[in-house]
């Protein structure tokens, strides 16, 4: 059994109440490698802001349970020795399994050193999903794990759904789900959905901030979570398109809707694909424009430059969340 605080992690308990007084939101950035790794952490400590680093399912079998938290450790040790050089304060990380589909996942990943869990019941019956949510936070609050649930189903990915009133999900059953669970946080269905290709072209649903307000009126200082809320930087899709890849009609969450959700209970703002589209723009180019170069250091390497500022960027406009710093 690895212990989080041990690795350099917190939980999320303090940092979502912070953003809860702050009115503004953290960035929840998936990862799946070390330069994106090392780009979270870097454009957090240039913006001074905490960061929930989040790792899917998907992401936990292919970077594999064990080389995980202590990866992202060592990553935590060089942060902070790169703060004491640039003389900032180390920035607060927390683990987070994203999208846990099963008790197990989660027990796994807490002995693995993980801070935090999702257990994401939404494609359950109501009833299942309580019971299951209760089970974990029953097993990971005995070693101070923090739990994010999950109630509605986002439209898009998550079984084809459009964004049509019946799939948001309704103030009365956060409350509901929220005392019968004993949750820290959970993530519910506002409008936003998973994804690079959100919405038809022409389309763009507004994110419902009226459910957000009622939620709040409900749950006092009760933190929300936002899912698939990628912007989708047309610039990079633009790239992609135009060194030879093929994502046409790719569209995101509209900025300035997330920066608005980000002042309501929302604590949290999942981004993934943000992070793949920029990254993926960035190889294409390195690869079209140096034919020669095949030392993965010198095309990784601009591609984590560039997250670098997409990070930043997010966090200071999208976020609220950060600040310039001298750098
Ligand atoms: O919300 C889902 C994330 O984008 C995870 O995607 O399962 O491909 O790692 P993944
Ligand atoms: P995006 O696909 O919009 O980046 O959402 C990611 C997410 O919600 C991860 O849980
Ligand atoms: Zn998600």
């Amino acid at each position: 059994m690895l212990n989080y605080k041990k690795l350099g992690f917190e939980n999320t308990k303090k940092m979502y109440q912070e953003a809860l007084k702050k009115n503004y939101a953290l960035p929840g950035y998936n990862v799946s490698n070390m330069e994106q790794i090392q780009a979270v952490l870097s454009a957090c400590l240039h913006t001074q802001n905490s960061v929930v680093m989040q790792i899917s399912k998907k992401a936990y079998e292919y970077i594999g349970e064990k080389l995980i938290a202590p990866m992202i450790a060592g990553a935590i040790l060089q942060m902070k020795e790169d703060a004491k050089k640039m003389k900032l304060k180390p920035i607060t990380v927390a683990l987070h399994l994203d999208h846990g589909d099963s008790f197990e996942l989660c027990v796994s990943a807490i002995k693995n050193g993980f801070s935090s869990v999702m257990i994401d019941g939404s494609h359950l019956d109501y009833k299942e999903n309580v019971k299951l949510t209760k089970k974990v936070v029953n097993f990971a609050h005995k070693y101070s794990v923090t739990v994010e649930g999950e109630l509605g189903v986002l439209a898009g990915v998550e079984d084809d759904v459009s964004a049509d009133e019946n799939v948001y999900t309704r103030p009365e059953d956060v409350e509901d789900f929220v005392n019968k669970t004993g949750v820290d946080s959970l993530a519910i269905a506002v409008g936003t959905s998973h994804g690079a290709y959100k919405f038809k072209p022409g389309q763009q649903p507004k994110i419902r901030l009226d459910i957000l307000r009622a939620v709040e009126k409900r749950l006092k200082n009760f933190p929300i979570v936002l899912h698939g809320s990628s912007s989708i930087p047309q610039d990079a899709i633009k790239k992609i398109n135009q060194y030879g890849g093929k994502m046409p009609d790719a569209i995101g969450i509209d900025a300035k809707q997330v920066r608005e959700a980000s002042k309501t209970p929302v604590c949290k703002v999942n981004i993934d694909s943000d992070s793949r589209v920029t990254m993926s723009a960035s190889i294409r180019e390195s690869f079209v424009k140096s034919p020669e170069v095949f030392d993965p250091r010198a095309y990784l390497g601009i591609a984590r430059e560039d997250l670098l500022k997409m990070y930043m960027k997010k966090n200071i406009e999208v976020l609220g969340c950060g600040r310039k710093t001298a750098k």
